[in-house]
């Protein structure tokens, strides 16, 4: 699926166009973690960041939250700079830390953003409810983040970047330190998640199955100087109607050895929907 202009001439959920990030270290030396990268995702999109250790996958997330500028080029998120989606909360932050405050409760840790931006304690307590439904935490509201495990911790972090429904989240290796099952559980919530929301998603992975079970497409990179070497339309059908069963899918096996392929600079075999950067 090629997303370069989006449907009903709304913005793109994200427009990165022609960004290098170059970090200046002591005694000048200088490391380039992007070079040129450009990248158009549309709302309502799921898409994947994949590459090896180091080819700026998490520089290229933190620059569009606008945690970091870039040295060139530009960054707009759902057509404003990203200076402005950050202070409209266009979206919703979730890395692989969990980053939960161990003194709040679940619920108190997902009012934490609604309450920061002046919400009302009876419109947060609603609020709160429906996202503890939403994660499957029900029984866990009043629980401390350390009575919890580490995929429900990653769920009330999930809850909390969704807690001001933004169209946008930004995930950078939420399931990163899941077991396996764990993992692939919450994938699923996840998929259900943005189906329910709509919310367009770039996502950071290391797992390719993961990258294939999630995304729209699969932009993989290269190491350094970071750059988007391919970009793979997936072409499973609407992410938010995959199930289980598509795991044992003979079409996802296909598209995940094309992203290994890719990953490993080969060209892929059989390369329909394969958009080359
Ligand atoms: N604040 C910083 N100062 C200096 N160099 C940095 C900074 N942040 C990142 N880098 C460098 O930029 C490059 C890309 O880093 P980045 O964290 O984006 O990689 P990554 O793709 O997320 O890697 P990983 O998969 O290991 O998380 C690395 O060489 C890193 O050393
Ligand atoms: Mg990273």
């Amino acid at each position: 699926m090629i997303m370069e202009s989006s449907p009903g001439g709304r913005a793109p959920a994200v427009d990165v166009g022609g960004v290098s990030r170059v970090f200046t270290g002591r005694k000048g030396a200088s490391v380039t973690a992007l070079d040129d990268v450009s990248l158009t995702v549309a709302p309502g999109e799921f898409v994947s960041l994949i590459g090896p250790s180091g080819c700026g996958k998490s520089t290229l997330l933190r620059l569009i939250a606008d945690l970091d500028t870039p040295t060139a080029g530009s960054i707009r998120v759902f057509g404003k700079p990203a200076r402005q989606a950050r202070i409209d909360q266009d979206y919703g932050i979730a890395f692989q830390q969990a980053g939960l405050l161990p003194w709040r409760t679940v619920a108190g840790n997902i009012e934490l953003p609604l309450e920061l931006h002046g919400a009302g304690k009876a419109a947060r307590r609603a609020r709160a409810a429906e996202l503890i439904e939403l994660v499957g935490l029900s029984d866990f509201a009043d629980n401390y983040p350390d009575q919890l495990s580490g995929g429900m911790q990653q769920r009330v972090a999930i809850a909390r970047a969704l807690a001001e429904s933004p169209s946008l989240l930004l995930m950078d290796e939420p399931f990163g330190a899941l077991d396996e099952m764990t993992r692939e559980r919450m994938q699923n919530e996840l998929v259900r998640i943005c189906g329910e929301t709509s919310a367009a998603v770039v996502f950071v992975t290391h797992s390719i199955p993961e990258a294939v079970f999630l995304s729209d497409r699969v932009v993989v990179m290269s190491p350094r100087p970071g750059r988007i070497r391919d970009v793979l339309g997936v072409g499973l059908g609407d992410t938010a109607e995959r199930g289980e069963n598509l795991r044992e899918d003979e079409a996802f096996f296909h598209a995940v050895s094309q992203v290994r392929e890719l990953l490993h600079g080969e060209a892929p075999t059989g390369a329909r929907g394969v958009e080359t950067r």
